[in-house]
């Protein structure tokens, strides 16, 4: 049924019709509005049953985004999900749950729409380019060990050019600017969780082979010059060369004598832009 934009709504019954999953979204929480579905995922009470629910909700008032940032989340238009994982304690691939992530966005985009969305390491869904999508990963602890982890999912969906505010409307894009025709959003969820439980699946075995190829082919990072930002403030130019065996970016300094190579856990980087001779 379409809600008040005109777009139809987040139902139940149609987003399990296209789920091949065990877990992932077999239970949904489907909200009219939510400060940020991460911060409600989080707040599942029992953590021995909430592996794979997702928070899903048809509007943010305090979207959150990576570094501290928002993340625009006006109603009734967009994808804002938060799966929630209940690691084994043993569980040692923490940093590879947001690529996979990501991952899983543009296969399910592709499958939906047939449009070839790629990734800006670490998370960033992007389209020509101009950015799509995001994940934000985050989580509660026991001791040593992630009890609940919440990997929240943006993703812009059926805005068209007007909706995005001045500040984002340059860098930002959404399915429906390119497709011009309306997405369905519920077909759209259930193939994301198609998806990425089965990469999890294979990480949880340790199968790394497959996930580092697939993430490699879709990700425009590497080969791009770069300016790398860390997250203690220093900031550099660089090339990506290789994704490494525990997710981290392995970049080439610019400018520096013998090109040393530098892995990046954590941090930003922006892609210079390709001049087009
Ligand atoms: C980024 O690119 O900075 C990550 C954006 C993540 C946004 C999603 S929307 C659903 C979930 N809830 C939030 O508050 N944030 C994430």
């Amino acid at each position: 049924m379409p809600n008040t934009s005109g777009f139809v709504a987040f139902n139940q019954n149609t987003i399990h019709s296209s789920l091949t999953t065990r877990a992932f979204g077999r239970k949904l929480y489907i909200l009219p509005e939510v400060t940020s579905t991460n911060t409600h995922a989080l707040t599942l009470a029992d953590p021995l049953s909430a592996h794979g629910s997702v928070v899903l909700a048809e509007q943010q008032t305090a979207g959150r985004g990576r570094l501290d940032r928002t993340w625009f989340s006006p109603p009734a238009m967009n994808l804002y999900a938060s799966v929630v994982l209940v690691p084994t304690p043993s569980f040692q691939r923490m940093s590879w749950i947001p690529l996979i992530a990501g991952l899983s966005l543009t296969e399910a985009i592709h499958q939906t729409c047939g449009l070839h969305a790629t990734l800006k390491w670490p998370n960033d869904v992007l389209l020509h380019d101009q950015k799509l999508g995001g994940i934000l990963c985050e989580g509660t602890s026991q001791g040593p060990h992630y009890q609940l982890v919440a990997v929240g999912i943006g993703l812009n969906v059926n805005m068209s050019e007007t909706d995005f505010p001045d500040d984002l409307r340059f860098h930002s894009t959404s399915l429906r600017i390119h497709t011009l025709t309306a997405i369905n959003r519920n077909t759209l969820l259930a193939h994301v969780l198609n998806a990425f439980e089965t990469w999890y699946t294979q990480l949880t075995e340790e199968r790394l082979d497959p996930i580092h190829s697939a993430y490699i082919a879709q990700c425009e990072t590497l080969g791009r010059e770069l300016l790398v930002h860390l997250s203690n403030g220093e900031e550099f130019f660089a090339t990506g060369q290789a994704i490494g065996e525990d997710g981290s970016l392995h970049v080439c300094l610019k400018n520096a004598p013998g090109a040393p190579i530098r892995s990046i856990h954590s941090g930003d980087v922006t892609h210079m832009k390709i001049m087009h001779s």
